[in-house]
């Protein structure tokens, strides 16, 4: 059963591309056939995953747009186990177009039903709002995983917002959990982490134990299209997304829940 996961905040800077890619990395190594599929048009994954929209023969934007299918345009082992469908600039013009589009929020949800049996996980990474992109990102995904950056005193709002706008989706009948928070940029000696640390809770969602700590070499990893993951395989960034794909492993989901079933 293919399990569809949102990576999801509209804040931006959360770190969802970063977790996106090296959770994508680190769940392919673990021998989980693995999808990534990038629906920003900053298409940063992409980028991360040291692709080039240009080159890579088709993306997201080709799929929305209706030229072509999602299968014809995957790019199969970007790194071990992990592939990718890739992001595009155009998108940006793609969501102004969805407005006006019947079922607009179940674009994606339909594009990748019919690659979903390849694949045992697919993480989809969201835009930094909560626009079109994302809504059909959250329409497609059965489970939702929120990264906050701890270092950020507005991270808190972010998620609750999303929060919401979650719950309202589940009162549309669109079958989506909340995977878990998961704190990124951990520091544990920065006061604004201790403040967060004890508001988290107090949003109801589960919070996920592994905590990706604050490292520059994520940042160095983006610029040259490689993740730290594969950069630094023994790194204790490394260490803590292994121990996040695990637990995303372990949290499992009931046989049904793959794709949303849309009302
Ligand atoms: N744990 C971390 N330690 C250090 N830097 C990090 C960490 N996580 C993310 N970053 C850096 O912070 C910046 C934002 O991260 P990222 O692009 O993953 O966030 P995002 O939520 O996808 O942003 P956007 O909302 O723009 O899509 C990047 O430069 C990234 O390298
Ligand atoms: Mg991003």
């Amino acid at each position: 059963m293919t399990r569809v996961i949102a990576v999801a905040n509209q804040k931006g800077g959360a770190g969802k591309s970063t977790v996106t890619t090296n959770l994508g990395v680190a769940l392919g190594e673990a021998g989980v056939r693995t999808l990534v599929v990038d629906v920003d048009p900053q298409f940063d994954t992409t980028a991360m995953l040291g692709r080039d929209p240009q080159d890579v023969g088709g993306t997201i934007a080709d799929v929305f747009l209706g030229e072509s299918e999602a299968a014809d345009v995957i790019v199969p082992d970007v790194f071990p186990g992990v592939s990718l469908l890739a992001g595009d600039g155009r998108m940006s013009d793609v969501e102004l177009t969805l407005v006006s589009q019947v079922r607009r929020e179940e674009f994606l949800a339909e594009a990748l039903r019919d690659v979903g049996d390849r694949f045992d996980v697919v993480l989809i990474d969201c835009p930094p709002n909560l626009g079109l992109l994302t809504v059909n990102a959250l329409f497609a995904a059965a489970e939702v995983l929120i990264p906050i950056s701890m270092i950020d005193r507005n991270a808190y709002k972010g998620a609750a917002t999303l929060l919401g706008t979650l719950e309202t989706l589940r009162r549309r009948r669109v079958d989506i959990r909340t995977l878990g928070l998961l704190r990124n940029n951990g520091d544990e000696r920065r006061n604004t982490y201790q403040t967060l640390d004890e508001a988290l809770p107090a949003l109801g969602a589960p919070i996920l134990e592994a905590t990706i700590p604050m490292r520059s070499g994520f940042h160095d990893a983006t610029t040259e299209g490689v993740p730290l993951m594969v950069r630094r395989p023994d790194s204790r960034a490394a260490v803590a997304f292994r121990r996040l794909a695990t637990e995303v492993l372990e949290a499992g989901v009931p046989a049904d829940a793959t794709l949303a079933e849309v009302a």
